[in-house]
């Protein structure tokens, strides 16, 4: 019997979900409450493997955590509570806690260093480091020639220091490095604005106002007032994690006969564009919003969806920061829809977890999927003009079972595990523990809906 993770088609995936909290605000909320004054209970928590490195850096520089079933309680310390940590703080894997860490820790008064484990040590730091140093952080990084630019690296060295303001017009959309920047931000005296060519996730900026920092919000800009202590809302419930819905979303429309209903989906539209996305394909996608409530400050519904026949549709630029972390199984539900789906922009998919683009082209196209990348030029209001890359996939494809790879990254072995639910055969992946980066009870929270 070959080794690997066996995926058997299902004849549909029907019944009511209920998914651990959202990623990226969970690391948020550890960090905001953890540099403001009070006590903070987070309910709905994600216990991921990367959620769980952020409350070890955080218990590392001194703050107290407690942790039950499915919340945690944080002690905050205020804005100059954060104790100089005794060893290395170690980020595993998540990119989240070490991008927006060193922003934090660039305004503290004394050293840290920023370690990371091996994928993680492989994805490029310039991005935050650029910004920072701009403002007068002194970190120190590994460095290594690639083909255009010397790029660097984890670990970073920081050695903590009074910044100062800066007005910063980003580069390549991307929330980790604008959430860098904010948080460095509140230690400063004066006004440090951030600019966006196309919106990343604002989950910092709501968790911020959550905890009542000096930040305004215009369209085209964010400033924040820093040098000024946060204070608690007390409580905040983490809605649950759309990039983890949007697996149950894409599985259900592309099996016949299927119907889910998730709760509490955080849908907040910087994020939650995969939804625009399969409406557009015509996917029967219902919400039913809740309440606003003030804790936590994000938008939250139950998502009840239907199988449906898709259409092709086009994704261009502006939308990509909205679905970024979505693109493989938005792939893979382009391999089901009537039509070439074009994805324009998606380079930032090379360096993620690993080269989405590689993952998904070479796993989906083993499987019979019919999918090309190309290059394009784009240029930058007039200014210079720079490489962009775009998928076509052709549709409707029958999937047929491959043995296929996750390349050890959790977003490509969900979609394959979807992928493999709705194709002709067994599939075989060679390894999934990489799950656990974000949904450890994936395939549990799957064997209740399969039918
Ligand atoms: C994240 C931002 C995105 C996303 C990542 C989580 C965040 O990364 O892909 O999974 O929590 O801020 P980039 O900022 O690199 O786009």
């Amino acid at each position: 019997m070959p080794k690997g993770f066996f995926v058997r088609p299902v004849k549909s995936l029907r019944g009511k979900i209920v998914l651990a909290g959202d990623k990226s605000i969970s690391q948020r909320a550890v960090i905001v409450s953890s540099i403001s004054k009070g006590t903070t209970r987070i309910e709905n928590f994600l216990f991921s493997d990367d959620c769980l490195s952020t409350i070890k850096a955080f218990r590392s520089l001194g703050i107290k955590i407690e942790t039950d079933s499915n919340s945690i309680v944080v002690k905050g310390n205020g804005l100059y509570g954060l104790k100089k940590p005794t060893r290395p703080l170690n980020l595993g894997e998540s990119a989240t806690s070490l991008r927006l860490l060193s922003g934090l820790l660039a305004a503290q008064d004394f050293k840290s260093i920023l370690k990371a484990a091996p994928s993680l040590s492989r994805r490029p730091m310039r991005r935050i480091l650029e910004p920072l140093r701009l403002m007068g952080a002194q970190i120190r990084a590994r460095k290594k020639k690639t083909k255009n630019w010397i790029e660097e690296f984890a670990p970073l060295e920081i050695k903590g220091t009074k910044l100062k303001p800066i007005r910063y017009k980003l580069p390549i959309s991307s929330a980790q490095v604008k959430s860098a920047i904010l948080l460095a931000g509140l230690y400063v005296k004066g006004n440090t604005q951030v600019i966006e060519i196309f919106k990343s996730r604002d989950h910092t900026e709501r968790m911020l106002r959550a905890f009542s920092a000096d930040i305004r919000l215009d369209p085209s800009m964010i400033s924040l007032s820093g040098d000024k202590e946060l204070s608690t809302p007390r409580l905040i419930k983490i809605p649950a994690d759309i990039s983890s819905a949007a697996f149950f979303i894409v599985g259900s429309t592309i099996i016949e006969g299927s119907e889910i209903l998730i709760s509490s989906v955080g849908v907040n539209p910087t994020r939650a564009g995969v939804l625009n996305v399969l409406k557009r394909m015509g996917a029967d996608i219902r919400l039913f919003y809740h309440p606003e409530k003030i804790t936590g400050a994000e938008p939250v519904a139950d998502i009840l969806v239907k199988a449906s026949q898709l259409k092709a549709t086009l994704i261009d630029c502006p939308e990509i920061p909205a679905v970024i972390d979505e693109l493989p199984i938005i792939m893979v539900a382009a391999c089901f829809a009537k039509g070439n789906t074009i994805i324009r922009g998606v380079e930032e998919l090379r360096v993620k977890e690993t080269d989405r683009i590689n993952s998904m082209v070479t796993n989906l196209s083993l499987m019979g999927g019919q999918i090309k990348v190309r290059k394009f030029t784009q240029s930058d209001s007039g200014a210079k003009a720079f490489e962009r890359e775009e998928i076509i996939i052709s549709g409707p494809t029958k999937l047929e079972a491959s043995r296929v790879s996750s390349f050890s990254d959790h977003r490509t072995a969900m979609s394959m595990i979807i992928a493999g639910l709705a194709a002709k055969g067994n599939t075989v992946i060679d390894e999934i523990s990489c799950i656990s980066k974000s949904f450890p009870n994936f395939i549990q929270t799957l064997d209740k809906v399969k039918n």
